[in-house]
């Protein structure tokens, strides 16, 4: 099988790169989508490590360095924040979640201005991962980042084992694994560098092990790895841990069983769903997901079938080029939660800079994208954004109430919070899949595949 229209792909390339760079904000945040109601203004630790990461991929060395600057200013910035943090959990007393960092940020550094299912670890592990790949594939000095890569160690080493909000802002009770391998290829990253010295090495290290002695011990099942400690389910999120986060053996017998578990049960038809209990937007398949999967299988040394993923996501752009957050395609797990989801935030995110980013770097790692962009020199690191008063930050931050943006909303880490979900049809815990009562927004039309 090759490539089903190399210049739509090609053109689709090159897109992904125009796009990712025109919205990319003059102090260096991704924002999620331009135009999507919810994510409008925002740039999440975890999406924006992805695409710097597909960018610096694609030789964009100037927008993913902006990236990591932005990050570096934000942690700094939260400095203080992180030292309380790390010091509660070491007397044995950790800070609640509302007092942790936040999933994400509006471009100028502050928190954010609605309520959201803020403590998620995933981000700051990928940022660690992100930015130690990016110095390395780029021969950058990692000194440039060094403070903050200091600081997310310690945040890290603290708190790994905590239950927070996954990839998907759900359940926040549980551990998660997709999180924990963003957590362990962050911490292994930085181990190893100058930057990290002495005991915040040594720290860094112990850490690395026992996440990694958790992910073997109890995040499988079945031969496969698992959505959270305590499931045997599969999440599509879980390739990303073979690659490109590889910290799983593509290879393995773990690695194989887990490929071929998401093959078996999350793609369909070309596509990768989220999780089969999926209700957001109704359950479609994730562009994104698919090239994850579509690393994971050119990991293991299927080029055609990591050319087939990239297919599948390439045909789900809309005439324009713009790649969707998902896709309905009439394949959706549940299709009466799609109309309350578009009736409360609008159709589906479209662009989503994460989609772009992930067929950018599924195309570098196929070796189909042009060699032609030569990397920009990197520039000093400039000043960095205003960011948040030190500690009060997240205290401050206003809209942390029932009310969402647009209706009522589960609150945030709190079982009350926790809609029928039986007779929603889907999702099992707290967090994104529990909305309640949905605002009477005016529909609007979705991005078809
Ligand atoms: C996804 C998150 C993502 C956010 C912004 C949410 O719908 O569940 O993974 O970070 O959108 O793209």
């Amino acid at each position: 099988m090759t490539i089903v229209n190399a210049h739509r792909h090609a053109a689709l390339v090159e897109h992904s790169r125009q796009l990712i760079k025109d919205l990319q904000d003059p102090g260096g945040a991704y924002p999620a989508s331009s135009d999507f109601s919810a994510y409008q203004g925002y740039c999440w630790f975890r999406d924006g490590s992805f695409i710097a990461d597909g960018m610096s991929a694609a030789g964009e060395v100037a927008s993913a360095s902006a990236f990591f600057d932005w990050c570096a200013g934000v942690l700094e910035a939260n400095r203080e924040r992180v030292c309380q943090v790390t010091a509660a959990a070491r007397a044995g007393q950790p800070l609640p979640d509302q007092a942790m960092l936040p999933a994400r940020f509006q471009f100028d550094g502050r928190p954010g201005q609605d309520d959201w299912w803020d403590f998620q670890l995933d981000g700051y592990g990928a940022w660690l991962w992100a930015v130690v790949a990016h110095a390395d594939r780029h021969r950058l000095d990692l000194a440039r980042w060094g403070e903050a890569v200091g600081l997310t160690v310690d945040y890290l080493a603290s708190s790994w084992e905590r239950p927070c909000y996954d990839w998907w802002e759900e359940h926040d009770d549980k551990v998660h694994i997709s999180t924990l391998g963003c957590v362990l290829a962050g911490l292994k990253a930085a181990a190893g560098r100058a930057v990290v010295a002495g005991e915040r090495a040594e720290r860094a290290q112990a850490a690395a092990q026992a996440v990694e002695a958790v992910i073997r011990r109890q995040g499988t099942a079945d031969g496969h790895l698992v959505k959270w400690i305590g499931s045997r389910e599969l999440d599509g999120s879980l390739s990303a841990l073979l690659a490109p986060l590889a910290v799983v053996d593509p290879n393995s017998e773990l690695g194989r069983g887990t490929v071929a578990a998401l093959e078996d049960q999350l793609l369909v038809e070309g596509g990768v769903y989220r999780f089969r209990a999926d209700t957001f937007f109704g359950g479609g398949r994730w562009p994104l997901l698919t090239c994850f999967l579509g690393l994971a299988r050119q990991a293991q040394g299927n080029r055609q079938g990591a050319l087939a993923c990239l297919d599948w996501a390439g045909g789900t752009a809309t005439p324009s080029g713009d790649l969707p957050e998902q896709v309905d395609g009439g394949l959706l797990l549940d299709r009466s939660w799609k109309q309350p989801w578009v009736d409360r935030w609008g159709p589906v995110a479209t662009p989503l800079l994460w989609s772009h980013a992930m067929y950018l770097r599924l195309a570098a790692a196929l070796d189909l994208v042009s060699a032609a962009d030569q990397p920009e020199p990197v520039s000093p690191r400039p000043p960095a954004p205003s960011g948040p008063p030190q500690s009060a930050a997240m205290d401050a931050a206003p809209g942390r109430s029932l009310m969402g943006r647009g209706g009522a909303m589960a609150v945030p880490g709190s079982s009350s919070g926790v809609a029928d979900t039986a007779a929603a049809g889907g999702g099992t815990g707290s967090g994104r899949s529990d909305q309640t009562a949905p605002s009477d927004r005016t529909a609007g039309t979705e991005a078809e595949s």
